[in-house]
């Protein structure tokens, strides 16, 4: 790229430009940018696998109606999402490919197991509320159709962290085993949901540039930190207890020291060895296999209009 174009380009980046899908930009943002909202297109997507497990188990008809809704949230946000990416120039079909032969990824944290009904609970304090705490700053990302993607997803996130921690404060406040429940879940997605952020700062290959580009807004690190932080009263508010020996209060940071989560279970769950991977890649193929039909009646009907059109 033209060194002038570049250094042109950084200072709209600078001075807190919005860069829109027409306008030039180096085709390493282009990239980033595909690579970053295709996975969390794609994660939101894989993501309603877990909960959509405990739609015809939920214990009311209220709980069922909240999960119902969440869950149909997600695929909105995922449709967002692809339609954002889909104005760098890749198309749906290109990214769904990518996803199904296994060259684009998607957040570890949906290739753990929903075992009980508290995971519906700890999916929806942990992994949205994770979730949120990084997408909160991505309303100000550079790339304007990802920003305003954000605005919209993280109301409704906010919506499912709530409905969670309602969730959870049912189950701690129950009978001893409901309680005896909420721990496990609490025990059991505490470190998969403080992975979310990726990895440790230094281990982060994308960060530096993405942060330069204002495609990231902070690290991986700081953002652990804050879930961290807000997470713990929530968890002391419950009467649970954090899974976590090392926690302690540090007044020097004015935060929470805490335990890494085991690194090198999430470079496996990365590489598919995961609990649940298999499971959720073979979902996600049955459903693209299932809709060919459907796809097929779509396109065949475009075109008969089409062609009624030119007639
Ligand atoms: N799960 C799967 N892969 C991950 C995760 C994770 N939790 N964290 C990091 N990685 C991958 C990165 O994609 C990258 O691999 P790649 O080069 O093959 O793409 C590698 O690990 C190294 O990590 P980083 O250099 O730190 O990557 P990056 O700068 O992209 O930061 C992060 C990762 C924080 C997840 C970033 O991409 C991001 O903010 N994404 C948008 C949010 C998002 O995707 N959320 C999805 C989960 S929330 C939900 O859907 C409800």
């Amino acid at each position: 790229d033209d060194p002038e174009l570049l250094a042109a380009f950084q200072a709209r980046i600078d001075a807190g430009e919005k860069i829109e899908p027409k306008e030039w930009m180096p085709e390493a943002y282009r990239k980033t940018l595909i690579r970053q909202i295709g996975q969390h297109a794609h994660s939101e997507i894989v993501g309603q696998l877990p909960e959509g497990n405990w739609i015809t188990r939920a214990p009311t008809l209220e709980r069922k109606a909240i999960l119902l809704a969440k869950v149909q949230d997600e695929a909105g946000h995922g449709l967002y999402l692809y339609c954002a990416a889909e104005t760098l120039g890749v198309s749906r079909d290109d990214l769904t490919e990518q996803l199904l032969n296994g060259r684009m990824k998607y957040s570890s944290i949906f290739n753990y197991p929903t075992l009980t009904w508290a995971d519906i609970g700890a999916v929806g304090w942990l992994v949205d509320g994770a979730a949120i705490m990084n997408q909160v700053p991505l309303q100000r990302t550079s790339f304007g159709p990802y920003s305003r993607a954000m605005i919209r997803i993280c109301k409704e996130e906010s919506f499912h962290q709530r409905q969670g921690y309602d969730l959870m404060r049912a189950m701690a406040t129950g009978t001893a085993e409901q309680k005896a429940m909420a721990q496990d879940a609490l025990n059991r997605f505490w470190y998969p949901a403080l992975m979310m952020f990726g990895p440790s700062d230094k281990e982060s290959i994308h960060s530096t540039q993405s942060m330069a580009w204002r495609i990231k807004i902070n690290t991986n690190d700081e953002l652990r930190q804050k879930f961290v932080d807000q997470t713990v009263p929530q968890a002391q508010y419950l009467g649970l207890t954090i899974p976590d020996e090392n926690l302690v209060w540090n007044d020097e940071k004015g935060g929470w020291d805490f335990s890494e989560p085991d690194w090198s279970e999430f470079y496996e769950v990365l590489k598919g060895n995961g609990p649940c991977n298999t499971d959720r890649m073979e979902a996600r193929q049955k459903a693209w296999r299932d809709g060919e039909w459907f796809r097929e009646g779509l396109m065949a009907h475009a075109r008969k209009s089409a062609a009624r059109r030119v007639a």
